[in-house]
């Protein structure tokens, strides 16, 4: 009796914990106000260098914009819009995107191949992992994991994101994971890749 006693107890900490962390998707709705400038309405943008927030599992979102808040990933479009946000205002607006449908790019058929390739097999010679590992066979990686979904992306933001990790600029991965990957690709294979990430489902 006194075991499952405490069971309850522990149990009804944990929905509290939980409770309190999550987001309030229409009250995120309302913050989006200022994000649909270049996110659009849904989350689904219509410039390139604007990444899709629509979809994205909500523990990354709210990964990304703390960074992009308090500096660890920067960028001088995003950054002053990430500034004045709570931690509330975050948690609500990643449940809102989370919870829109990412719409998909086409991609171009001379890059099907090529992309699917890495995507799906990685590159033996220089020691790059299949994508899919982490971000799934379709694109919409793993939310425990910390793995964003890539699928619909923007092949001009990938390209980008893959290009500062390689750097070294966006160092937001823990552990080098995506720096490591993105120095070993080509710039035909970040091409390539970028382009089938955006139809991929
Ligand atoms: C003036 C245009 C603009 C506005 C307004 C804007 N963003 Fe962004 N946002 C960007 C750009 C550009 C990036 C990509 C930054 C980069 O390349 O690293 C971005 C990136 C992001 C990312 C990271 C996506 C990822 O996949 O890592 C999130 C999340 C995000 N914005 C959410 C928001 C939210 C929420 C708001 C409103 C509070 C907002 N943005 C307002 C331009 C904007
Ligand atoms: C071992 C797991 C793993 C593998 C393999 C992997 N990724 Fe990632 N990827 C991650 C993680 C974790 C993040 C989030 C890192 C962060 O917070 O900055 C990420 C982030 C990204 C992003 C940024 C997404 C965004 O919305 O800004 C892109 C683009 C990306 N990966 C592309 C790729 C490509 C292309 C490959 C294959 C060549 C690949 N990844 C292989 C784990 C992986």
């Amino acid at each position: 009796m006194r075991g499952g006693k405490w069971i309850v107890v522990a149990f009804a900490l944990t929905v509290a914990g939980g409770a309190q962390a999550a987001g309030d998707a229409a009250a995120g709705q309302q913050k989006s106000a200022p994000c649909q400038a270049c996110h659009s309405t849904d989350g689904n943008s219509a410039v390139g260098m604007y990444p899709n927030i629509a979809g994205q599992h909500a523990s990354y979102t709210v990964t990304q914009l703390k960074a992009l808040r308090d500096g660890t990933r920067k960028d001088p479009v995003m950054s002053p819009m990430a500034a004045n946000l709570s931690d509330q205002d975050i948690e609500d607006l990643a449940a809102f995107y989370a919870g829109q449908k990412v719409k998909l790019g086409s991609v171009p058929d001379d890059k099907v191949a090529a992309g699917a390739q890495l995507y799906r097999a990685g590159n033996s010679n220089t020691a790059v992992p299949a994508c899919m590992a982490c971000h799934g066979p379709d694109g919409k990686g793993n939310a425990p994991a910390g793995w964003p979904a890539l699928g619909g992306q923007h092949p001009e933001y990938i390209a980008k994101q893959l290009n500062l990790y390689a750097s070294g600029e966006r160092s937001t991965d823990l552990n080098n994971i995506m720096r490591d990957i993105a120095a070993r690709l080509s710039k035909a294979e970040i091409d390539a890749v970028s382009q089938y990430v955006s139809g991929l489902h």
